[in-house]
Protein backbone atom coordinates (compact mmCIF):
# COMPACT_ATOMS: atom_id res chain seq x y z
CA UNK A 1 0.00 0.00 0.00
CA UNK A 2 2.22 2.53 0.75
CA UNK A 3 3.95 2.56 -3.14
CA UNK A 4 0.66 2.81 -4.29
CA UNK A 5 0.33 5.88 -2.01
CA UNK A 6 3.51 6.93 -3.35
CA UNK A 7 3.00 6.69 -6.77
CA UNK A 8 0.20 8.94 -6.21
CA UNK A 9 1.40 11.33 -4.95
CA UNK A 10 3.89 11.29 -7.69
CA UNK A 11 1.10 11.22 -10.06
CA UNK A 12 -0.59 14.44 -7.91
CA UNK A 13 1.91 16.31 -7.90
CA UNK A 14 2.79 16.20 -11.54
CA UNK A 15 -0.71 16.88 -12.58
CA UNK A 16 -0.60 20.07 -10.27
CA UNK A 17 2.32 20.92 -12.08
CA UNK A 18 0.40 20.73 -15.34
CA UNK A 19 -2.14 22.44 -14.23
CA UNK A 20 -2.93 25.81 -16.11
CA UNK A 21 -5.74 27.82 -14.09
CA UNK A 22 -8.02 27.54 -10.57
CA UNK A 23 -10.61 25.27 -11.87
CA UNK A 24 -8.30 22.52 -12.93
CA UNK A 25 -6.68 22.94 -9.20
CA UNK A 26 -10.09 22.65 -7.55
CA UNK A 27 -10.92 19.51 -9.81
CA UNK A 28 -7.57 18.14 -8.41
CA UNK A 29 -8.48 18.71 -4.67
CA UNK A 30 -11.76 16.95 -5.48
CA UNK A 31 -10.42 14.09 -7.05
CA UNK A 32 -7.96 13.12 -3.94
CA UNK A 33 -9.13 14.98 -0.95
CA UNK A 34 -13.45 14.56 -1.95
CA UNK A 35 -15.74 12.61 -0.19
CA UNK A 36 -15.29 10.13 -3.21
CA UNK A 37 -11.57 10.91 -3.30
CA UNK A 38 -8.10 9.06 -3.32
CA UNK A 39 -7.51 9.37 -0.19
CA UNK A 40 -10.62 8.29 1.42
CA UNK A 41 -10.08 4.86 0.18
CA UNK A 42 -6.78 4.85 1.64
CA UNK A 43 -7.64 5.27 5.10
CA UNK A 44 -11.01 3.22 4.50
CA UNK A 45 -8.07 0.69 3.60
CA UNK A 46 -5.94 1.62 6.88
CA UNK A 47 -9.08 0.47 8.64
CA UNK A 48 -8.36 -2.94 8.00
CA UNK A 49 -4.41 -2.75 8.77
CA UNK A 50 -2.99 -3.98 12.26
CA UNK A 51 -2.52 -1.35 14.99
CA UNK A 52 1.26 -1.61 13.99
CA UNK A 53 0.56 -1.06 10.34
CA UNK A 54 -2.00 1.31 11.10
CA UNK A 55 0.29 3.12 12.53
CA UNK A 56 3.02 3.36 10.24
CA UNK A 57 0.44 3.52 6.91
CA UNK A 58 -1.18 7.01 9.11
CA UNK A 59 2.29 8.47 8.53
CA UNK A 60 3.04 7.77 4.95
CA UNK A 61 -0.67 8.93 3.94
CA UNK A 62 -0.46 11.79 5.83
CA UNK A 63 2.69 12.68 4.85
CA UNK A 64 1.57 12.21 1.09
CA UNK A 65 -1.48 14.17 1.85
CA UNK A 66 0.22 16.99 3.45
CA UNK A 67 2.63 17.39 0.45
CA UNK A 68 -0.19 17.20 -2.03
CA UNK A 69 -2.08 20.28 -0.10
CA UNK A 70 1.03 21.86 -0.43
CA UNK A 71 1.78 22.09 -3.87
CA UNK A 72 -2.00 22.97 -4.43
CA UNK A 73 -1.73 25.60 -2.18
CA UNK A 74 1.22 26.78 -3.73
CA UNK A 75 -0.02 26.38 -7.45
CA UNK A 76 -2.63 28.89 -6.22
CA UNK A 77 -0.36 31.37 -4.99
CA UNK A 78 1.84 31.31 -7.93
CA UNK A 79 -1.40 31.92 -10.31
CA UNK A 80 -2.51 34.66 -7.96
CA UNK A 81 0.94 36.04 -8.42
CA UNK A 82 1.10 35.79 -12.22
CA UNK A 83 -2.28 37.49 -12.85
CA UNK A 84 -0.38 40.87 -12.07
CA UNK A 85 2.70 40.05 -12.95
CA UNK A 86 2.56 41.18 -16.87
CA UNK A 87 -0.31 43.37 -15.72
CA UNK A 88 2.27 46.59 -16.78
CA UNK A 89 2.34 44.51 -20.56
CA UNK A 90 -1.23 43.89 -20.85
CA UNK A 91 -2.34 47.71 -19.54
CA UNK A 92 0.27 49.51 -21.10
CA UNK A 93 -0.66 52.79 -22.17
CA UNK A 94 1.16 55.94 -23.87
CA UNK A 95 -0.07 58.58 -21.42
CA UNK A 96 2.14 60.97 -24.09
CA UNK A 97 0.39 59.80 -27.25
CA UNK A 98 -1.43 62.18 -29.45
CA UNK A 99 -5.37 61.71 -29.31
CA UNK A 100 -7.01 60.32 -32.38
CA UNK A 101 -9.12 63.19 -33.97
CA UNK A 102 -12.58 63.56 -33.98
CA UNK A 103 -14.03 64.26 -37.63
CA UNK A 104 -17.38 63.79 -37.02
CA UNK A 105 -17.26 65.67 -34.19
CA UNK A 106 -16.15 69.39 -34.81
CA UNK A 107 -15.79 71.32 -31.31
CA UNK A 108 -18.54 73.71 -30.37
CA UNK A 109 -18.01 77.68 -30.57
CA UNK A 110 -19.96 80.55 -30.26
CA UNK A 111 -22.29 81.91 -32.38
CA UNK A 112 -20.87 84.92 -33.92
CA UNK A 113 -23.78 86.92 -32.50
CA UNK A 114 -23.21 85.85 -29.48
CA UNK A 115 -19.51 86.46 -29.55
CA UNK A 116 -20.10 90.14 -30.25
CA UNK A 117 -22.86 90.42 -27.68
CA UNK A 118 -20.26 89.15 -25.22
CA UNK A 119 -17.72 92.18 -26.93
CA UNK A 120 -20.20 94.51 -26.21
CA UNK A 121 -20.85 93.46 -22.66
CA UNK A 122 -17.16 93.89 -21.77
CA UNK A 123 -16.82 97.28 -23.50
CA UNK A 124 -19.80 98.74 -22.03
CA UNK A 125 -18.82 97.05 -18.71
CA UNK A 126 -15.72 98.87 -18.57
CA UNK A 127 -17.55 102.40 -18.81
CA UNK A 128 -19.50 101.24 -15.47
CA UNK A 129 -22.85 99.86 -17.39
CA UNK A 130 -24.66 97.37 -15.84
CA UNK A 131 -25.92 94.63 -18.50
CA UNK A 132 -30.01 94.16 -18.19
CA UNK A 133 -32.56 90.90 -19.34
CA UNK A 134 -36.30 91.18 -19.85
CA UNK A 135 -38.45 88.87 -21.18
CA UNK A 136 -38.76 88.01 -24.73
CA UNK A 137 -42.89 87.55 -24.41
CA UNK A 138 -44.10 91.37 -23.00
CA UNK A 139 -46.74 93.68 -22.69
CA UNK A 140 -48.19 96.56 -24.25
CA UNK A 141 -46.94 98.64 -21.46
CA UNK A 142 -43.24 97.49 -21.70
CA UNK A 143 -43.28 97.77 -25.03
CA UNK A 144 -45.22 100.85 -26.13
CA UNK A 145 -47.29 102.24 -23.95
CA UNK A 146 -44.22 103.41 -21.65
CA UNK A 147 -42.03 104.58 -24.42
CA UNK A 148 -44.45 106.89 -25.51
CA UNK A 149 -45.89 105.40 -27.88
CA UNK A 150 -50.04 105.64 -27.31
CA UNK A 151 -52.73 102.68 -28.44
CA UNK A 152 -53.66 105.22 -31.63
CA UNK A 153 -50.10 106.55 -32.38
CA UNK A 154 -49.06 105.54 -36.18
CA UNK A 155 -45.44 104.84 -34.65
CA UNK A 156 -46.38 101.33 -33.78
CA UNK A 157 -47.15 100.94 -37.00
CA UNK A 158 -43.21 100.70 -37.91
CA UNK A 159 -42.81 97.79 -35.91
CA UNK A 160 -45.36 94.80 -37.05
CA UNK A 161 -45.76 92.93 -34.17
CA UNK A 162 -46.20 89.40 -33.32
CA UNK A 163 -49.49 89.40 -30.97
CA UNK A 164 -50.28 86.52 -28.50
CA UNK A 165 -53.90 85.18 -28.24
CA UNK A 166 -53.43 86.60 -24.58
CA UNK A 167 -52.60 90.21 -25.48
CA UNK A 168 -49.19 89.74 -25.17
CA UNK A 169 -46.49 89.94 -27.20
CA UNK A 170 -43.01 89.03 -28.87
CA UNK A 171 -41.26 92.15 -27.79
CA UNK A 172 -40.39 94.25 -31.23
CA UNK A 173 -36.91 95.97 -29.92
CA UNK A 174 -35.43 95.79 -26.77
CA UNK A 175 -36.15 99.57 -25.46
CA UNK A 176 -38.69 97.44 -23.57
CA UNK A 177 -35.70 96.54 -21.02
CA UNK A 178 -35.38 100.54 -20.26
CA UNK A 179 -38.63 101.01 -18.99
CA UNK A 180 -37.92 97.96 -17.01
CA UNK A 181 -34.66 99.16 -15.56
CA UNK A 182 -35.59 102.38 -14.73
CA UNK A 183 -38.93 101.26 -12.72
CA UNK A 184 -36.03 99.03 -10.90
CA UNK A 185 -33.60 100.83 -10.32
CA UNK A 186 -33.16 104.79 -8.87
CA UNK A 187 -30.99 107.40 -10.76
CA UNK A 188 -27.96 107.55 -11.77
CA UNK A 189 -28.64 104.18 -14.10
CA UNK A 190 -26.82 103.01 -16.47
CA UNK A 191 -27.26 99.95 -18.29
CA UNK A 192 -27.28 98.12 -21.35
CA UNK A 193 -29.89 95.06 -22.39
CA UNK A 194 -29.08 92.65 -25.40
CA UNK A 195 -31.25 90.60 -26.64
CA UNK A 196 -33.50 88.71 -29.45
CA UNK A 197 -36.04 90.80 -30.60
CA UNK A 198 -39.31 89.91 -33.04
CA UNK A 199 -40.66 91.39 -36.09
CA UNK A 200 -43.91 90.13 -38.18
CA UNK A 201 -42.62 91.14 -41.73
CA UNK A 202 -41.10 88.93 -45.03
CA UNK A 203 -37.63 88.07 -44.75
CA UNK A 204 -35.20 88.97 -47.28
CA UNK A 205 -31.50 89.54 -47.19
CA UNK A 206 -31.75 92.58 -45.06
CA UNK A 207 -34.55 91.57 -42.94
CA UNK A 208 -35.26 88.95 -40.57
CA UNK A 209 -38.72 88.12 -38.76
CA UNK A 210 -36.01 87.29 -35.13
CA UNK A 211 -32.98 89.03 -34.87
CA UNK A 212 -30.85 90.87 -31.92
CA UNK A 213 -30.26 94.00 -30.42
CA UNK A 214 -28.76 95.96 -27.88
CA UNK A 215 -30.50 98.88 -26.43
CA UNK A 216 -28.28 101.28 -24.01
CA UNK A 217 -29.81 103.64 -21.46
CA UNK A 218 -28.04 106.47 -19.45
CA UNK A 219 -29.84 108.39 -17.06
CA UNK A 220 -28.56 110.74 -14.73
CA UNK A 221 -28.64 114.45 -13.73
CA UNK A 222 -26.84 116.77 -16.55
CA UNK A 223 -26.94 113.76 -19.03
CA UNK A 224 -26.77 115.29 -22.52
CA UNK A 225 -26.33 114.22 -26.10
CA UNK A 226 -22.44 114.69 -25.74
CA UNK A 227 -22.41 112.05 -23.21
CA UNK A 228 -24.31 110.24 -25.80
CA UNK A 229 -21.06 110.77 -28.58
CA UNK A 230 -18.49 110.20 -26.51
CA UNK A 231 -19.84 106.82 -25.41
CA UNK A 232 -20.58 105.80 -29.10
CA UNK A 233 -17.12 106.48 -30.07
CA UNK A 234 -15.88 104.46 -27.99
CA UNK A 235 -17.85 101.73 -28.42
CA UNK A 236 -17.20 101.88 -31.91
CA UNK A 237 -13.65 102.46 -31.65
CA UNK A 238 -13.48 99.31 -29.68
CA UNK A 239 -15.90 97.41 -31.83
CA UNK A 240 -13.96 98.14 -35.01
CA UNK A 241 -10.17 98.78 -33.17
CA UNK A 242 -10.13 101.67 -34.60
CA UNK A 243 -11.31 105.15 -34.79
CA UNK A 244 -14.42 105.71 -36.71
CA UNK A 245 -16.32 109.03 -37.89
CA UNK A 246 -19.50 109.09 -37.47
CA UNK A 247 -22.58 112.20 -37.61
CA UNK A 248 -25.93 112.65 -36.24
CA UNK A 249 -29.02 113.13 -38.93
CA UNK A 250 -32.61 113.94 -36.70
CA UNK A 251 -34.71 110.56 -36.80
CA UNK A 252 -37.96 110.69 -35.17
CA UNK A 253 -38.51 107.50 -32.39
CA UNK A 254 -41.11 108.44 -30.02
CA UNK A 255 -38.97 107.61 -26.94
CA UNK A 256 -36.51 110.17 -27.64
CA UNK A 257 -36.38 114.01 -28.18
CA UNK A 258 -34.10 115.15 -29.49
CA UNK A 259 -34.20 111.46 -31.62
CA UNK A 260 -31.15 111.27 -34.32
CA UNK A 261 -29.82 108.74 -36.59
CA UNK A 262 -26.15 107.47 -36.05
CA UNK A 263 -24.13 107.16 -38.97
CA UNK A 264 -20.33 105.64 -39.44
CA UNK A 265 -18.23 106.25 -41.93
CA UNK A 266 -17.96 103.53 -44.33
CA UNK A 267 -15.71 100.95 -43.13
CA UNK A 268 -15.43 99.27 -46.55
CA UNK A 269 -14.73 102.26 -48.77
CA UNK A 270 -13.06 104.92 -45.93
CA UNK A 271 -15.96 106.79 -46.89
CA UNK A 272 -15.13 107.84 -50.89
CA UNK A 273 -18.56 105.35 -51.86
CA UNK A 274 -18.96 101.67 -52.40
CA UNK A 275 -21.91 99.73 -53.27
CA UNK A 276 -22.03 98.68 -49.42
CA UNK A 277 -22.61 102.38 -48.35
CA UNK A 278 -24.69 102.84 -51.69
CA UNK A 279 -21.84 105.00 -52.86
CA UNK A 280 -22.84 108.03 -49.59
CA UNK A 281 -19.76 107.15 -47.66
CA UNK A 282 -22.05 106.64 -44.91
CA UNK A 283 -23.57 103.50 -43.28
CA UNK A 284 -26.56 104.15 -40.99
CA UNK A 285 -25.30 101.94 -37.53
CA UNK A 286 -27.52 103.39 -34.64
CA UNK A 287 -31.00 105.27 -33.64
CA UNK A 288 -30.41 107.44 -30.71
CA UNK A 289 -31.21 110.09 -28.87
CA UNK A 290 -32.29 112.12 -25.27
CA UNK A 291 -34.66 110.25 -23.38
CA UNK A 292 -38.10 111.49 -24.38
CA UNK A 293 -39.60 113.35 -21.02
CA UNK A 294 -42.73 111.61 -20.99
CA UNK A 295 -40.99 108.21 -20.67
CA UNK A 296 -39.02 109.11 -17.90
CA UNK A 297 -42.64 110.16 -16.58
CA UNK A 298 -43.89 106.55 -17.19
CA UNK A 299 -40.44 105.40 -15.37
CA UNK A 300 -41.59 107.36 -11.90
CA UNK A 301 -38.36 109.75 -12.51
CA UNK A 302 -38.42 113.56 -12.63
CA UNK A 303 -37.83 114.82 -16.00
CA UNK A 304 -36.90 118.05 -14.12
CA UNK A 305 -34.37 116.50 -12.64
CA UNK A 306 -32.85 114.32 -14.62
CA UNK A 307 -32.08 113.74 -18.29
CA UNK A 308 -30.67 110.58 -20.10
CA UNK A 309 -30.25 109.31 -23.84
CA UNK A 310 -30.45 105.62 -24.82
CA UNK A 311 -29.93 104.23 -28.22
CA UNK A 312 -31.19 100.94 -30.25
CA UNK A 313 -28.40 98.93 -32.00
CA UNK A 314 -28.55 95.86 -34.28
CA UNK A 315 -26.23 93.05 -33.61
CA UNK A 316 -26.65 91.66 -36.45
CA UNK A 317 -25.82 94.57 -39.30
CA UNK A 318 -22.95 94.73 -36.37
CA UNK A 319 -21.69 91.23 -37.45
CA UNK A 320 -22.37 91.82 -40.99
CA UNK A 321 -20.23 95.06 -41.16
CA UNK A 322 -17.17 93.70 -39.61
CA UNK A 323 -16.86 90.34 -41.50
CA UNK A 324 -18.89 91.68 -44.94
CA UNK A 325 -21.86 89.33 -44.89
CA UNK A 326 -24.41 90.02 -47.34
CA UNK A 327 -27.65 87.97 -46.21
CA UNK A 328 -28.64 88.01 -42.62
CA UNK A 329 -30.79 85.26 -43.30
CA UNK A 330 -27.75 83.10 -42.39
CA UNK A 331 -27.55 83.92 -39.07
CA UNK A 332 -30.57 81.61 -38.43
CA UNK A 333 -29.67 78.88 -40.82
CA UNK A 334 -28.29 76.57 -38.99
CA UNK A 335 -25.36 76.39 -41.54
CA UNK A 336 -22.64 74.64 -40.26
CA UNK A 337 -19.63 75.79 -43.23
CA UNK A 338 -21.22 79.50 -42.07
CA UNK A 339 -21.06 78.92 -37.96
CA UNK A 340 -17.66 77.74 -38.62
CA UNK A 341 -16.05 80.52 -40.27
CA UNK A 342 -16.28 82.42 -36.80
N1 LIG B 1 -36.20 100.62 -30.41
C1 LIG B 1 -35.86 101.14 -31.71
C2 LIG B 1 -36.08 100.07 -32.76
O1 LIG B 1 -35.98 98.93 -32.47
C3 LIG B 1 -34.42 101.53 -31.75
C4 LIG B 1 -34.13 102.72 -30.91
C5 LIG B 1 -34.25 103.98 -31.44
C6 LIG B 1 -33.77 102.59 -29.60
C7 LIG B 1 -33.94 105.10 -30.70
C8 LIG B 1 -33.47 103.68 -28.84
C9 LIG B 1 -33.54 104.95 -29.41
O2 LIG B 1 -33.09 103.61 -27.57
O3 LIG B 1 -33.24 106.04 -28.66
O4 LIG B 1 -36.34 100.42 -33.88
Amino acid sequence: MQETVQATQQEALAAIAAATDDAALEALRIEYFGKKGRFRAFFQEMGKLSPEEKAQAGQYINAARTAIEEALTARKEAFKASQFADLDQKEWLDVTAPGTRETHLGRGRLHPLTQIQYEVEDIFRSMGFNVFDGPQVEDDFHNFGALNIPADHPARDMQDTFWLTNGRLLRTHTSSVQVRAMHAHKPPLRGISPGRVFRYEATDASHENTFYQVEGLMVDKNISVANLIYVMKVLLREIFQKDVEVRLRPGFFPFVEPGFELDISCLICGGGGCPVCKHEGWVELLPCGAVHPNVLRNCGIDPTEYSGFAFGMGLNRLVMMRYGIDDIRHFQSGNLEFLEQF
